[in-house]
């Protein structure tokens, strides 16, 4: 099991924790505990004044170590009921016989691994969601991230009315940062490193406020509400007016990520303060490895989030392609894979013989073919022999790229003037230090038969080409991460895709975006990729939802973002997964509901709404104790008498034994779902079905008739079939409710698998 939250994006691993942040098991260590508030004793004026007492009782006890001191570090009030205390195994001890004692666990230390979108995603001013919730107006994000730059042009508060009387949040002092930074869009900032401080006491925070020293935080900030700028892009790379997705809304920073490192304890204290302040969404591009529920500190204050009606948006996760890698698959969050755009940043070769080739590439410094001549073109085989390349100096050579990482590794240290490298992989490289482009295998082929031709074989490089409608796309990117959910597999994960591939948003000015040979290069935009970058399109999206349809509960925002999300890609087709080239179509674990459709997920018709009732019966059919329920739910009051896996979620997953499957064997599993009717009072909805290979999906009733809005309707979903004796078998379909006079289609994908799921 690993330890560790991640920030969801490809290209930077900033490792910073180093082995001094674990204690060992001797040691004091910094434990988050939960309390159930309903037993605090009538003597305590409110929670802090009891946990305070509970932590100096257990201080008492007599300390294995001697720099132990037992320190109450955070006080929660609103994402989970407790506080983190640094203690000594002894007293840990003694404290979990405190009454009102109910879980604890060490606290967990974190290694931290557009100018477009909005027309990819069919955002307009004359129509949909945009204008239907004024862009995002007076609905305020938090974001729990590595901070702000805040003089980034993307949160100009031009144009934006006042900040809503209701914003509790502050704009706090620190290095580099004055409180007086914040305006009408940044409208909260603060920080959390006490947790990371109580763990290294001899750690000096170098920019100790809310300022990104990352680029992160900023990048995401202004991915879900930057406001626009025009002439923004990437040395020349994505031109054009970068905005949000909500470019009116509010922004508040929660910075608990820093170059210093990070801990679960402050990322508590963040969504906590966040909770308290009013926001409206949080987006957390982040996320930690696989811990059932009621010990994912991420999962727990989501729940006090939901409770509170705020939505939640997460990544899933950049481990993919393989399956049952997704973090955050919590069912009460909306969980965000990541998607490509159709825009290719490309290079483009002129050969001697005066063809072109397209190739791609972001390098963004100067391009030795700007001389005005052609370089000598060669070919290296793979790129393997360094002598053989430092001779190719002022050369472009050419590289059979199966290992693309081995390959502009070995061109990078020897200096050679430019390469090309055949490969059918684009994914992650592409952001050359040196004059580097890569080729298709097919181009790669031409490139190759022009140099056994010539006698003088020359080409030139042209960098800074921007290439929009490629197609296919969207395709599920190669890194996101699929399901199943390791911590609750019966409720489909991810959700939906969002795009996150080679995304343009604002930066950290001070730092670097990359690198022109060894010198470093700075600009207030950068292009990066990862489900870090989805989640927050998602966060912005669901923003201006809720200020569209203030009275929609976070699952029925879910909801409709999911029914009305498109399965097909830019040609038609089924969705793609870069992950398996070989497959017709991406399943549901790598999609989800498909790619965000946000204009559509404005009047979805119908919604599967869920309240925390239903988020209780389903831990209760999970089996968790009544402990580890109060974990998660606090004081919120609860019977287990109608525990039940089915969740009223719109999508669905079956897991099925393989060897219970022989072919004479039909295996039947039934679901039930309500939908709420959000769209025109009168309307009647069929059930139409497309299903799988081996199945029969029945649907009962097939016909819905609603007489008013806001009425529900339940029906059963059965499915009847033979599953192969194939372990890891995917199998998926789908239910769509259409409605007579063909304005809705909500649809719902499903899975019937022989995932082992009590082996995620
Ligand atoms: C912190 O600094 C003090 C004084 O320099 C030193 O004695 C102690 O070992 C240091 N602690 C850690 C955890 O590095
Ligand atoms: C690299 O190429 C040089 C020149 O052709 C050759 O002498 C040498 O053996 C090669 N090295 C390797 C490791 O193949
Ligand atoms: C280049 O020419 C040689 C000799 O004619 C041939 O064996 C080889 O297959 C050719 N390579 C390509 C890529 O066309
Ligand atoms: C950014 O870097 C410059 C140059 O190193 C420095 O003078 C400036 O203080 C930095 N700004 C912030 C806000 O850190
Ligand atoms: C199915 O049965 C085979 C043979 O009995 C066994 O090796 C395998 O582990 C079983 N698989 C599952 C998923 O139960
Ligand atoms: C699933 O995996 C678990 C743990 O490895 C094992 O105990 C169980 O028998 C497996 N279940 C099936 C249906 O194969």
């Amino acid at each position: 099991m690993a330890l560790r939250l991640s920030f969801h994006y490809v290209w930077m691993a900033v490792a910073i924790l180093t082995s001094h942040m674990i204690p060992t098991s001797a040691e004091v260590a910094t434990y988050i505990i939960h309390m159930d508030l309903s037993a605090m004793p009538r003597a305590f004026s409110g929670h802090r004044s009891w946990y305070t007492s509970v932590v100096s009782a257990a201080a008492t006890a007599p300390s294995d170590s001697i720099s132990a001191t037992s320190n109450l570090i955070y006080v929660y009030d609103n994402a989970i009921h407790g506080f983190s205390a640094r203690l000594s195994p002894l007293q840990l001890q003694q404290l979990k016989r405190s009454h009102g004692y109910l879980s604890c666990y060490r606290d967990m230390p974190v290694t931290v691994d557009t100018t477009h979108t909005p027309e990819f995603l069919h955002l307009s001013s004359g129509s949909g969601l945009w204008p239907a919730s004024n862009y995002g107006e007076d609905v305020i994000i938090g974001m729990v991230d590595s901070g702000i730059w805040p003089e980034s042009e993307s949160f100009s508060d031009d144009s934006m009315t006042d900040v809503p009387a209701r914003w509790k949040g502050v704009c706090e002092q620190g290095t580099a940062f004055s409180s007086s930074t914040c305006n009408r869009k940044l409208i909260g900032a603060r920080s959390f490193n006490k947790g990371l401080l109580a763990a290294n006491p001899n750690l000096t925070i170098a920019v100790n406020s809310p300022r990104d020293t990352d680029g992160h935080g900023t990048h995401t900030s202004s991915t879900a509400v930057g406001n626009y700028v025009p002439g923004a892009s990437f040395f020349g790379y994505a031109p054009g007016t970068a905005q949000g997705m909500a470019p009116r809304a509010r922004l508040a920073m929660y910075k608990a990520i820093w170059d210093e490192g990070a801990v679960t304890s402050d990322i508590i204290a963040a969504i906590d303060q966040a909770i308290s302040d009013g926001v409206d969404v949080i987006s957390l591009s982040l996320g930690l490895g696989f811990f059932p529920l009621y010990k994912d500190p991420i999962a727990m204050a989501s729940f006090a989030a939901m409770e509170k009606g705020i939505f939640v948006a997460t990544s899933a996760g950049n481990y993919g392609p393989g399956l049952r890698v997704l973090h955050n698959g919590t069912p009460w969050v909306t969980t965000i894979g990541a998607a490509t755009v159709d825009r290719d940043f490309a290079s483009i070769v002129d050969l001697g013989d005066g063809s072109s080739i397209n190739g791609q590439s972001m390098y963004p410094g100067r391009p030795p073919s700007t001389r005005h001549h052609a370089l000598p073109l060669v070919f290296m085989g793979s790129c393997g022999n360094r002598t053989l390349l430092k001779n190719a100096r002022h050369k472009m050579v050419v590289c059979d790229a199966k290992d693309l990482e081995f390959a502009t590794s070995q061109v990078e240290s020897t200096k050679v003037d430019a390469a090309l490298f055949i490969s059918a992989k684009v994914d992650l490289y592409v952001k050359f230090s040196f004059p580097g482009a890569i080729i298709s295998p097919q181009d790669g082929k031409t490139i190759l038969e022009y140099i056994n031709k010539s006698s003088d074989p020359r080409a030139m490089l042209r960098f800074r080409e921007t290439i929009l409608g490629t197609k296919p796309a969207p395709m599920a990117a190669d890194y996101t991460s699929r399901g199943p959910s390791a911590s609750c597999p019966t409720v489909l994960k991810p959700d939906i895709l969002a795009p996150g591939s080679f995304i343009l948003a604002a930066w950290a000015q001070n730092s670097s975006v990359g690198f022109d040979g060894s010198h470093k290069l700075y600009s207030p935009f950068n292009i990066i990729s990862g489900t870090s970058m989805a989640c927050p399109h998602a966060a912005g999206i669901a923003a201006m939802i809720k200020g569209a349809r203030p009275d929609w509960s976070p699952a029925a925002i879910r909801s409709a973002l999911m029914t009305t999300a498109n399965n097909l890609d830019n040609t038609m087709m089924p969705i793609r997964d870069m992950g398996y080239c070989d497959r017709p179509a991406a399943t549901p674990l790598a999609i989800g509901s498909g790619h965000i459709e946000p204009n559509r997920a404005l009047d979805p018709g119908l919604v599967y709404d869920a309240s925390t009732d239903d988020y209780v019966r389903l831990l209760c059919a999970m089996k968790y104790t009544s402990k580890q329920i109060k974990t998660i739910t606090k004081t919120y009051s609860f019977d287990c008498s109608h525990a039940s896996l089915d969740l009223n979620y719109p999508s669905f997953i079956a897991f099925f034994n393989p060897n219970k499957t022989a072919a004479s064997d039909e295996v039947v599993q039934e679901f039930r779902r309500t939908v709420t009717n959000v769209g025109d009072a009168v309307v009647t909805y069929n059930a139409k079905v497309v299903a799988m290979k081996g199945f029969a999906i029945r649907i009962v009733p097939e016909k819905l008739v609603f007489y008013e809005k806001y009425e529900k309707k339940s029906f059963a979903l059965i499915l009847v079939g033979q599953m192969g004796k194939k372990d890891d078998e995917v199998l998926h379909g789908s239910l769509s409710w259409v409605d007579d006079k063909g304005k809705y289609v909500v649809r719902s994908p499903i899975v019937a698998t022989t995932i082992n799921s009590t082996r995620l």
